[in-house]
Order: structure tokens, then C-alpha cells, then sequence
């Protein structure tokens, strides 16, 4: 049997986003998207894995269940890193001819819609890499698992490059800077209690591109000059500009939904109520100093430097009071500045229903997938679960 090899891996919260697909199949994105990787040691994915000769099937746990290995996502993860070890002739075939053991989980909520399937297959492919030895860069491998996955190969900020080729070997990502770089930023992600059942990224793409004229418009006038844009930002630390662009972006990434034929909606009267204070905020301020991301879901990532955090977080609580106030803020230490009277007549908000805001996860930018080596894997020495 080989050894086994367990890799954690970050989840991405794009500022640019990717929306619509050129190739339903191999995934190569119709626009560019740029990200920041965060930190493996608030949110991330654990994944184990193993080979033997004694496997007599390829088999996966997903957070504690068995799943079905017949995904083609799946499928598709795994072959690419094989025919890529192959390539290298970095182990023999007997090797590559073993089967595998997989498990996997998550240390936050996947129902939370939290980038899950990001962090997930960025690992899946991370500890592929590393159990038969790929040198080459496996983002367009992670790519075919989940589009937003090749972003989480990396750490820091990100670009994915569409690419113009048919079989998407130019549509990888790489990285801007690295998480150094700009380290006084920070990320909350406020998690929005939602119910919802809500239309799939994968579905709401395919009906956006079918049917959107706005993301047409988008992609050629719009993502190219903000991608170049951002990109600047973030070499400069430009946060005012970083913010524009982002909350720009998003803003247009919802207008798509509307804008498609049937519309579907992830904002939510919460998630409004987010946009709505950040904006009063800033404009307080007299310039972008928080900036609203959302996904495809109600959840808002806000993105803002280091030493606005007491002060949002005040603003936070005070606007979405918590029947569970202790454990209200997760991940990093915060400092939490109540609002005073001032701000708070400025703001002129109207605290919300309680729990509209489940909780709040305060993470920064962080490092690409590594190997962990502290015994804590998910699979024994045998190649079996470890807590099955
Ligand atoms: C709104 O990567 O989840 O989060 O490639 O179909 O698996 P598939 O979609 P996925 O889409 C993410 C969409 C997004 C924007 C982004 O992360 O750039």
C-alpha cells in the first residue's frame, strides 16, 4: 500500500466573478475571475487519500457518508492527475493500476453554501498530486471538479484565465500576489439564515448564458477592462478601488440572474439590508472602506482592512442582533467597537429581525492546499476511515 497523504485546502471568495461556461464538460469559463484564497486555519477541506493493491474499488467518504465514485466530476479529477503522472512518468504503472481510497470533509457547514465545492475538489486534487507525484500546475485539473476550484490551488489573490483553447489546457489559474503581500486584509462572511431551496451555480450559469443579453455585454465590456483594474488594485493596495470593483461586480453578477429568462434570485431582504449599510457606511466614511461580495447564495463576504473590523463588527451586531451573542463571531480574535451615538444616527438603521444573521466568520487571506503531517488523517494506516 502506498503511505497515506492528507492535504488541507482553502476556500476562495471571487471579486471578480466567473459565470458561464464555454464547455459545459471540460469547464473552461466564458471570463476571466480573480479571487483571495482564504486562510486554511478558520475554513478549509480535508481530504485523505491512499492506493493499495488490496483495494478492490475505487471508494470516497464525503463528510462522514459514503458516496458513489461514478461522478464524472469525479471521474474526471482522477483521470486527469493519472494521465498527468503518466505523462511524467513520476510513479509506475502498477502504481497508477491500484485503486484508491478518498475521504474528505469539510470543517464548516456545507449547507451553508459556503464555497464548499471549491475547497473540496482543490483538495481532491492537491493530495492526488501529491500521491503520484505531480509536479506540473493542477489547477486546470481542480477546474474540472468544480470551476472556482482552480482558484484554491493557490494561495493569496488569484486570477483564473479563460484561455482561448478548445481543450482548456491554457484555461488555468495562477497568482497574483501572494497571501504577504496585503496583509492587513481581511474577510467577514456573514451567514445568512436562508431556506430557500436555491437554483445551483451550475444550472443558474447555463440559463444566464442561454438566455442573458447582460452577460454578453459583460463579458466583452466589462470583466476585461475590471480584471486588468483589480489586478492593479491589489498589486497597489488600493482598497478604495478594490472595493468599487468588487461590490461593482457583484452587483452586475445579480443583475444577470434578473436579467435571465426564467429569473432566479440569491439576494435575499437580508442580504439588501447588508448592501445598504455598507454603502451608508462608506459614504460616512467619504470612501470605500468595507466592500460587499455575494456568491450564489444570500451569504455576504465582506472584505475590509484590519483596522475597520472593530468598528463593522459593532455595526454588525447592533443591526443583526444574535439570540446567541457568545458565539455570534467565529474564526479569528476580534475586537468588537460598540457603535456610538453618532455613527448610529448617521447610519439611521433598524436593528433586524433577530437571527437574520445566523453568525459571522472573521478569516484574512491565506495560503494554497498543504500537506498535513500531524496525524490527523482521515484514513488509518490500512487505508480505511477513520471514524467510519
Ligand atoms: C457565483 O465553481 O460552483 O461562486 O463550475 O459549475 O461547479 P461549477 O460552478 P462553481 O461556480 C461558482 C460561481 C460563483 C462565482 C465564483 O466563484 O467566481
Amino acid at each position: 500500500m502506498s503511505g497515506v497523504i492528507t492535504v488541507v485546502a482553502p476556500v476562495n471568495i471571487a471579486v471578480i466573478k466567473y459565470w458561464g461556461k464555454r464547455d459545459e464538460e471540460l469547464i473552461i469559463p466564458l471570463n476571466d475571475s480573480v479571487s483571495a484564497t482564504l486562510d486554511t486555519n478558520v475554513m478549509c477541506a480535508k481530504t485523505s487519500v491512499c492506493v493499495s493493491p488490496d483495494f478492490v474499488k475505487d471508494e470516497i467518504w464525503l463528510n462522514g457518508r459514503k458516496e458513489s465514485f461514478t461522478s464524472p466530476r469525479l471521474q474526471n479529477c482522477l483521470r486527469g492527475i493519472k494521465s498527468r503522472a503518466a505523462a511524467e512518468r513520476s510513479v509506475d504503472d502498477a502504481f497508477l493500476s491500484w485503486k484508491i481510497h478518498v475521504c474528505s470533509e469539510n470543517n464548516f457547514p456545507t449547507a451553508a453554501g459556503l464555497a464548499s465545492s471549491a475547497a473540496g475538489y482543490a483538495c481532491l486534487v492537491s493530495a492526488l498530486a501529491k500521491l503520484y507525484k505531480v509536479k506540473s500546475d493542477v489547477s486546470s485539473i481542480a477546474r474540472l471538479g468544480s470551476g472556482s476550484a482552480c482558484r484554491s490551488v493557490y494561495g493569496g489573490f488569484v486570477h483564473w484565465h479563460a484561455g482561448v483553447k478548445p481543450d482548456g489546457t491554457d484555461s488555468i489559474a495562477t497568482q497574483i500576489v501572494d497571501s504577504s503581500h496585503w496583509p492587513q486584509m481581511r474577510a467577514l462572511i456573514l451567514v445568512v439564515g436562508d431556506h430557500r431551496k436555491k437554483v445551483s451555480s451550475t444550472k443558474g450559469m447555463k440559463i444566464s448564458k442561454e438566455t442573458s443579453e447582460l452577460l454578453q455585454y459583460r463579458i466583452t465590456k466589462c470583466v476585461p477592462f475590471r480584471t486588468e483594474a483589480i489586478c492593479q488594485a491589489i498589486r497597489d493596495k488600493d482598497f478604495a478601488k478594490f472595493a468599487e470593483i468588487t461590490m461593482k461586480d457583484s452587483n452586475q453578477f445579480h443583475a444577470i440572474c434578473l436579467d435571465s429568462y426564467p429569473p432566479f434570485a440569491y439576494l435575499t431582504a437580508t442580504s439588501m439590508k447588508i448592501i445598504d449599510f455598507v454603502h451608508k457606511y462608506n459614504d460616512i466614511c467619504g470612501e470605500p472602506r468595507v466592500a460587499y461580495t455575494f456568491d450564489a447564495g444570500s451569504n455576504a463576504c465582506l472584505y475590509l482592512l484590519e483596522d475597520e473590523v472593530p468598528k463593522v463588527l459593532g455595526v454588525i451586531q447592533s443591526l443583526f442582533p444574535s439570540s446567541t451573542p457568545d458565539s455570534f463571531i467565529k474564526g479569528l480574535p476580534a475586537r468588537v467597537e460598540p457603535v456610538d451615538a453618532e455613527l448610529e444616527t448617521a447610519l439611521s438603521l433598524h436593528p433586524e429581525e433577530k437571527d437574520s444573521v445566523k453568525y459571522v466568520i472573521h478569516t484574512k487571506v491565506g495560503e494554497g492546499p498543504s500537506e498535513v503531517t500531524d496525524g490527523s488523517a482521515l484514513l488509518n494506516d490500512a487505508g480505511w476511515p477513520v471514524n467510519p
